[in-house]
């Protein structure tokens, strides 16, 4: 579109990508021959990293795209692993405009295959200050809890000595939720979170992506988050879509996502025009780019201009939104501006 220029020197915030959602089949099939990780063998997607891309095409739900990002993280063992998969995230941030970012990591997914959180931890850290200094992204890590494992698992993992470590050192910024959505409502998880809150922690979790309105409603008033990742089925209740858009929450919507795991079966579907009248607040996202197309954070605003034609105007307003709603502090959001 004749906008793709202006979108991509927007300074753009991502604030909804999952560090193992970027690990794109030549990577996974690379670390899998270092690590000497054997892939299943009875799964014909696994033969090469073309047919991984193309069943990746073919993914019919959140769940079944969960099954193969699971495997996939599996190739990842030491730090020198999350450093190159952070630093292959930053380089295409970098190329898309990006620049701030709030970057998911899901510990537990890691820790219970014998892979230590200060190992995830160190090899983000590296990759994390080379952006800064390389390319002038500054990040943060949000450390996400995997709501298919029981609630007290979290709790455990949450308490963990190096956990606790990350969040005083301040190189974790705040706790998410995220993976099967249904049956596992927000709520279910309030044990974590008030302790996360209790010690002044960022708090996000995704909900209403696959999962309704009333899971937005739950991770609102039972879990205290500040933010709500998806959230596109809040347009479902239009009493809490007006309280989201007074209170200023931020969703963090990832269109090209929600396409390939079919919540909707286009961009044009989604309530993006519905979100602007209404003055709910929202940044766009790519979510797992490596698994959607290999589509980062600029191919989702372009995806988004094709499908609603916005005009410059509401563009920045998105932006600013964006800045507003980020976690970072108020001489990087002027920097930002
Ligand atoms: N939803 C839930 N869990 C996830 C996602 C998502 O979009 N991406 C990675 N884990
Ligand atoms: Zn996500």
């Amino acid at each position: 579109s004749h906008l793709h220029p202006f979108l991509q020197r927007l300074p753009k915030c991502e604030h909804h990508l999952h560090l193992e959602g970027a690990l794109t089949p030549q990577v996974l099939f690379s670390l899998a021959a270092k690590n000497h990780i054997e892939l299943p063998k009875d799964d014909p997607a696994f033969a090469a990293p073309e047919s991984l891309v193309e069943r990746y095409r073919e993914f019919d739900s959140l769940d079944d795209f969960l099954h193969y990002y699971y495997i996939g993280m599996s190739v990842l063992l030491d730090a020198g692993d999350f450093e190159t998969l952070a630093w292959d995230y930053f380089t295409h941030a970098a190329a898309d405009g990006v620049a701030h970012c709030e970057v998911f990591f899901d510990p537990q997914a890691h820790m219970d295959r014998g892979v230590s959180y200060d190992v995830v931890l160190s090899g983000f850290q590296k990759a994390r200050e080379r952006a800064e200094s390389d390319l002038g992204i500054t990040s943060e890590l949000i450390a996400c809890f995997l709501r298919h494992l029981p609630p007290a698992h979290a709790t455990a993992t949450f308490a963990h000595d190096a956990t606790q470590a990350s969040f005083a050192a301040g190189h974790v910024i705040g706790i998410g939720l995220d993976s099967s959505e249904k049956p596992f409502p927000p709520e279910l998880f309030q044990d974590v979170y008030q302790k996360a809150g209790a010690m002044g922690l960022q708090m996000t979790a995704h909900a209403g992506e696959e999962g309704p309105a009333a899971y937005v409603a739950t991770a609102l008033d039972v879990l205290r988050v500040q933010r709500i990742d998806h959230g596109v089925r809040v347009i479902e209740d239009e009493a809490l879509l007006q309280r989201i858009a007074a209170e200023k929450i931020l969703l963090s919507i990832c269109p090209i996502s929600n396409v390939f795991l079919k919540g909707v079966s286009s961009v044009a579907d989604l309530p993006i025009r519905q979100f602007l009248d209404a003055g709910v607040r929202f940044s766009i996202n790519s979510d797992d780019p490596a698994y959607f197309g290999n589509n980062y954070i600029l191919a989702n605003y372009c995806a988004v201009q094709e499908a609603f034609d916005l005009t410059a105007a509401e563009w920045v307003a998105i932006c600013e939104g964006s800045i507003d709603g980020s976690w970072c502090g108020p001489e990087r959001k002027e920097e930002l501006r």
